[in-house]
């Protein structure tokens, strides 16, 4: 027996920060978060179940896929696997249309095209929710990615996780703005989300005032994306990710995410909305700044981004759809 199905996935910038789990082993949030899919990084996965293969293998933009990456692949296909009652092992093959390397986050699109794939490949017809919830346990940000436009992920409040998914509050093409990605030199090797949700909430004095304020930010976030109001998505956002790090920068020991040219960014787009240009920043775990602003405003923003020293690259992207089957 072969079989075997390939799907697309895009990334996604949440706008409402998901920052530390209530459970681990099933990425389940201690908090809502609300993020906008991104048309210009996707991620195009292949997946063969094969009973002729031993075991799982992987290869990522031609590279194999091994040690802890792969075993957190097989981990993903076991739960794939429960859900079949099927045990085949599986070849994947997958493509990032982005710079990996440089420290973008790809497991949001990555573990939402292997949901698809994964599962259409089985004959498994999950639906939107259901592959919310698996593509949630590979990566929790990936459970957004199953949806265009822009997304929410409930916390939800069961620990078996079946109520804790995504679900779309805007279609792709109902709001038209730009998120610009400056991409930064690759730096050192950053602490994992993952490492550094458990820091968080283990360690940082500020965590609980995160807990008790991100609702408020979940609640405007929800009222002026359907109100299509960008300086207020933008400002909710900007001060929602700087709340977001100054949780990472309080534990112990330290995370700090930002280099030099992040705090330039940052202090860059402060500059240019003092000027007019309606542009607000947002950040996650690594040190690449995130610029979102007007379509009319896009091309003067990006060169201004472009010409921060230590900015490799300045990425353009709009809403993008949910994850297919291609
Ligand atoms: O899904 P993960 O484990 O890669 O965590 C994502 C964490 C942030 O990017 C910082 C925030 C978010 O909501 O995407």
């Amino acid at each position: 027996m072969s079989s075997h199905a390939t799907a697309r996935a895009c990334s996604n910038i949440a706008l409402v920060k998901y920052w530390g789990k209530r459970q681990a082993a099933l990425n389940l949030p201690v908090n809502g978060s609300i993020s906008m899919t991104l048309d210009g990084m996707h991620t195009t996965t292949t997946v063969t179940w094969d009973d002729a293969l031993s075991r799982d293998a992987a290869e990522l933009n031609g590279a194999a896929v091994t040690g802890e990456a792969l075993d957190r692949l097989s981990l993903f296909l076991d739960r794939v696997r429960v859900i079949w009652g099927e045990a085949p092992r599986a070849r994947v093959v997958t493509q990032n249309n982005f710079p990996t390397a440089a420290g973008l986050a790809s497991s949001a699109s990555g573990f939402a095209a292997l949901a698809l794939a994964s599962t259409a490949a089985a004959g498994l017809d999950l639906g939107q929710r259901d592959l919310s919830v698996l593509a949630r346990q590979g990566s929790g940000s990936a459970s957004r990615s199953i949806f265009g436009g822009f997304a929410e992920w409930k916390r939800g409040e069961r620990e078996d996780g079946i109520d804790s998914y995504a679900e779309q509050i805007l279609a792709q093409d109902a709001w038209d703005v730009r998120m610009l990605v400056a991409v930064l030199a690759p730096g050192p090797k950053s602490v994992s989300s993952r490492a550094g949700m458990t820091r968080t909430v283990e360690t940082s004095p500020m965590y609980p005032a995160w807990v008790a304020t991100v609702g408020a930010d979940l609640d405007a976030m929800r009222e002026a994306i359907a109100a299509r109001d960008l300086s207020r998505v933008g400002a909710v956002a900007e001060a929602n990710c700087l709340k977001m790090h100054a949780t990472m920068h309080t534990t112990l020991p330290a995370i700090l995410y930002w280099q030099p040219p992040t705090v330039a960014l940052m202090h860059r787009v402060t500059a240019l909305r003092a000027e007019g240009m309606t542009c607000y920043f947002t950040i996650d775990a690594g040190p690449n700044v995130k610029v979102l602003c007007a379509p009319g405003e896009a091309e003067r923003l990006a060169a201004e981004l472009a010409g921060v020293s230590g900015v490799q690259e300045v990425l353009t992207c709009r809403p993008g759809p949910g994850a297919t089957l291609l």
